[in-house]
C-alpha cells in the first residue's frame, strides 16, 4: 500500500470474522515455529547492541513506515529508547537525516520474527504502538491481520500497554476481540489529533475519514 492510497476501506466483511475465535485460539494452543529470517536475526542483534549502550525503557513502534512516528515519540519521550521497525528498507531510508534523536533506533526487519526474538530475549517494553497497520480487508486475508497472525500471542507479551490506530474500525474491533479471548480488556474510541505523527494518519485525515484508536493494558 502506498502513502498515496487514502481510499475508504472496502471489505466483504461486515462484522468480526466468523473464524477469528478458532484462529486466535489455535495460535494460543500451538507454538509458531517458522525459522527466523537471517536479516531479521542480524537486525535484532544490532538493535540489542544499541540498547545495551544505555539502560532506558523501550517504546516499540511497529510498522513505522518512514519512521515519522518513531521520531515524534523519541522527541516526546527523551528518556526512552524508541525502536521503530518496518520491513521496507525503501521506506525506512526515505527521511533519515543527520539530526536524528539520540534515543531513536530504526531497523529493517520482519516483525513476524522480530516480535518472537524480542519475547525470547525478555524485552521489557513500556509502550507498544502499531499505527495504521496494513488492513488486509478481504475476508480471506484475516490471517494477515496482526490479531489473526500466528505471532499474535507474542505481540501481546510485549509491553505494558499497546496502542493501535486505524481508519478501519473493524480491524480494531477484531483486535479488541482477540485481546478479550486472551483475557484482556481494551478501549476503542475515535482518534483526534492536533498534529498527525504518521503519513497515513495525515492522508486519511485529509481525505475526511474518521480515525480510531484502540488502547489496552497488557497483563503478562
Ligand atoms: C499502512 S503502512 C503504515 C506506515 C506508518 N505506520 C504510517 O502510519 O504512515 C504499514 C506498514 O507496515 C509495514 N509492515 C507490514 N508488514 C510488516 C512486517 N511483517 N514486518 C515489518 N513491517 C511490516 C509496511 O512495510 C508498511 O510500511
Amino acid at each position: 500500500m502506498s502513502e498515496g492510497n487514502s481510499r475508504v476501506i472496502e471489505s466483504n466483511q461486515d462484522g468480526i470474522h466468523e473464524d477469528l475465535t478458532d484462529i486466535v485460539n489455535k495460535h494460543f494452543a500451538t507454538k509458531f515455529l517458522k525459522p527466523f529470517a537471517e536479516h531479521t536475526k542480524q537486525a535484532f542483534a544490532e538493535v540489542e547492541a544499541q540498547l545495551a549502550s544505555k539502560s532506558m525503557p523501550i517504546i516499540f513502534d511497529s510498522c513505522c513506515g518512514v519512521g515519522d512516528s518513531s521520531r515524534a515519540l523519541a522527541n516526546l519521550y527523551p528518556n526512552h529508547w524508541v525502536v521503530g521497525i518496518d520491513k521496507s528498507a525503501d521506506r525506512l531510508s526515505r527521511e533519515r537525516d543527520n539530526n536524528e534523536p539520540d534515543n531513536l533506533i530504526l531497523a529493517r526487519a520482519d516483525l513476524n520474527d522480530f516480535y518472537r526474538l524480542a519475547v525470547q530475549a525478555n524485552w521489557q517494553v513500556d509502550k507498544h504502538f502499531i499505527l495504521y497497520p496494513n488492513p488486509w480487508p478481504k475476508s480471506a486475508h484475516v490471517k494477515r491481520r496482526w490479531h489473526g497472525s500466528a505471532v499474535f500471542p507474542e505481540i501481546i507479551k510485549l509491553g505494558k500497554t499497546i496502542e493501535l490506530r486505524s481508519n478501519w474500525k473493524l480491524y480494531l474491533e477484531e483486535f479488541a476481540y482477540a485481546l478479550k479471548l486472551a483475557g484482556m480488556d481494551s478501549e476503542l474510541k475515535p482518534y483526534q489529533f492536533e498534529t498527525a505523527i504518521t503519513p497515513f494518519e495525515q492522508k486519511y485525515h485529509n481525505s475526511g475519514q474518521p480515525l480510531w484508536q484502540l488502547t489496552a493494558e497488557l497483563y503478562n
